[in-house]
């Protein structure tokens, strides 16, 4: 799914690209769950009637996609680098739906962000092993531009 493209226009920002799969404790991939993404946009303001951020909108930024996981699992967004917005490091919003409900409500943090160790919720996960479950990985060293970040839920 691609968030870049709106309303005839291209998204301000960095484009990068976030693919991983949905996974059961067991380790079993789960085809068809629902992965749901919104975030900032590259300036750090959501596409929300409620975010009342002096930042600007980005009428060509979706802000919001719905992907269904296909028979490995996998799933695929092209997106663009949220900014940053006051109090919080860099992160995207990700809810996962099983067979209609609700079954995973997260966040994906950034490797390298110097924000993340100031961070309240990120430091809310306590071990370094969730920090890390919770922090995609780069497919490319020094590329942020392709990340990985796989799901585990209760099937
Ligand atoms: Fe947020």
């Amino acid at each position: 799914m691609d968030l870049t493209q709106f309303s005839g226009g291209m998204a301000q920002g960095e484009v990068i690209e976030i693919s991983g799969a949905v996974f059961s404790e067991k380790g079993n991939p789960l085809p068809g769950t629902v992965v749901e993404l919104w975030q900032a946009n590259a300036y750090g303001r959501y596409h929300h009637s409620g975010d009342d951020s002096p930042e600007p909108r980005d009428p060509h930024f979706q802000g919001f996609g719905a992907v269904s996981a296909d028979k490995q699992g996998a799933y695929r967004f092209r997106t663009v680098l949220p900014g940053l917005y006051p109090g919080r490091t860099r992160h995207l919003h990700f809810r996962l739906v099983r067979d209609g409900r609700p079954a995973l409500v997260t966040q994906m943090y950034f490797p390298g962000e110097n924000g993340n160790a100031r961070d309240g919720l990120f430091n809310w996960l306590g071990s370094e092993e969730a920090q890390q479950a919770a922090t995609a990985r780069l497919m490319v060293a020094s590329d942020r531009s392709k990340l990985r970040f796989d799901f585990v839920m209760k099937a």
